[in-house]
C-alpha cells in the first residue's frame, strides 16, 4: 500500500523562485512539488500551501481523517510563533518533520526559536528544496519501522 503523505508549506512560500533567491534557491514550490512527486513515485503525496494561519491548522485537523500517515510541514514564519500550529500537531498526533530551506541559525536570532521542533520527529534546517527531499525519505522510514 502507498503510504499517504501531505506536504504544507506556510506564508510566503508561494513565492518560492522569486523571493530572495541567495537564500531560498530559484526553484518555485511547482517545481519543488513536481520534483517531489518524481523522486517517490509510490508514495501518496498530497500538498498544501496557504499564507492563513488558520487555513494550515484546518489543513492539519483534516489529515488526521483523511488517511494521512504524517506531514512534512515549512511553516515559514510561523514555526517562530504559532502556538496554534504547535496545539494542532499535539492535538492530531501524526508524525511530523519540520523543514527549512534557509540556515535559521545563521540569520536573525528570532528565527533560532522554533515552537515546533521538540513535538516534531526530526527538523530539516538549512539544505536548500533538497531537505523536502530528506523529509519525505525519513518519514517513510520512520513509517516503515513503525510498521514492522
Ligand atoms: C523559512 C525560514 C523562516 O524563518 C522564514 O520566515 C520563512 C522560510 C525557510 O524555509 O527557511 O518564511 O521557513
Amino acid at each position: 500500500m502507498k503510504s499517504k503523505l501531505l506536504v504544507i508549506n506556510g506564508p510566503n512560500l508561494n513565492r518560492l523562485g522569486k523571493r530572495d533567491n541567495s537564500l531560498y534557491g530559484s526553484l518555485s514550490l511547482k517545481d519543488i512539488e513536481a520534483g517531489l512527486h518524481e523522486s517517490f513515485p509510490r508514495t501518496e503525496l498530497t500538498f498544501f500551501q496557504s499564507n492563513h494561519e488558520g487555513a494550515l491548522i484546518d489543513r492539519i485537523q483534516e489529515a488526521a481523517e483523511d488517511g494521512t500517515r504524517g506531514i512534512v510541514i515549512n511553516p515559514g514564519a510561523y514555526g517562530h510563533t504559532s502556538i496554534a500550529l504547535r496545539d494542532a500537531f499535539l492535538d492530531v498526533g501524526l508524525p511530523f518533520i519540520e523543514v527549512h530551506i534557509s540556515n535559521v541559525y545563521k540569520r536573525e536570532e528570532f528565527r533560532r526559536k522554533s515552537l515546533l521542533s521538540d513535538i516534531a520527529s526530526g527538523v530539516i534546517v538549512g539544505l536548500g528544496p533538497a531537505g523536502y527531499e530528506t523529509a519525505v525519505t525519513a518519514l517513510n522510514r520512520l513509517l516503515r519501522q513503525q510498521d514492522n
